[in-house]
């Protein structure tokens, strides 16, 4: 089970949005809540990456629901732009990578300001720009499962990928 809720506040940057998942069906309740930054509106910067898309709560949620499976794992998360999954499966107890373009330096301080709100050690966040072979990338640890929500919006980006 998921519920969202949206915490808008005055900065820019203290806009974010609380996702809490449990298991309603365990006797002892686990539940946890991930807040994640989000910024519309700070030019420039403010892009695709910058906001929760709808795939991303739900590959969160999928995550969740698969927690013993990831709890072990290496895992990358792709143009993660706010990275909800990945942070999900950090919590789970995963070592995650959340990558965006390398153009997109908005999303990679997102990405890193929400690791640390919800106080991840975990969670290291890089660039990584489809199709671009660079150190980042060829020195990346054994990688065991790549997440990618909302990657596919536009014919354009799947060159890359
Ligand atoms: C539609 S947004 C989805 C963001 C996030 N995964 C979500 O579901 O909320 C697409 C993401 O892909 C990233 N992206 C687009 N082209 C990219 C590229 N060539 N290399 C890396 N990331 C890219 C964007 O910066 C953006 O964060």
């Amino acid at each position: 089970m998921m519920n969202e809720i949206l915490k808008s506040r005055s900065s820019s940057l203290d806009n974010y949005k609380e996702f809490t998942f449990s298991d309603s069906s365990k006797k002892d309740e686990h539940q946890v809540t991930i807040k994640i930054l989000e910024d519309m509106f700070q030019l420039p910067g403010a892009d695709y990456g910058t906001y929760i898309w709808p795939c991303a709560p739900i590959l969160a949620q999928y995550v969740w629901q698969n927690k013993d499976l990831v709890r072990t794992q290496s895992i990358l998360e792709i143009g993660a732009g706010t990275g909800l999954p990945g942070i999900v499966a950090a919590k789970c107890g995963a070592n995650v990578i959340l990558s965006d373009s390398n153009t997109k330096p908005l999303s990679l301080d997102l990405c890193r300001k929400s690791a640390e709100l919800n106080g991840l050690k975990n969670v290291t966040v890089c660039g990584i720009t489809w199709g671009e072979v660079t150190p980042t990338l060829t020195q990346l640890p054994p990688i065991d499962l790549i997440l990618a929500s909302d990657c596919f919006y536009h014919s354009k980006a799947l060159k890359g990928l």
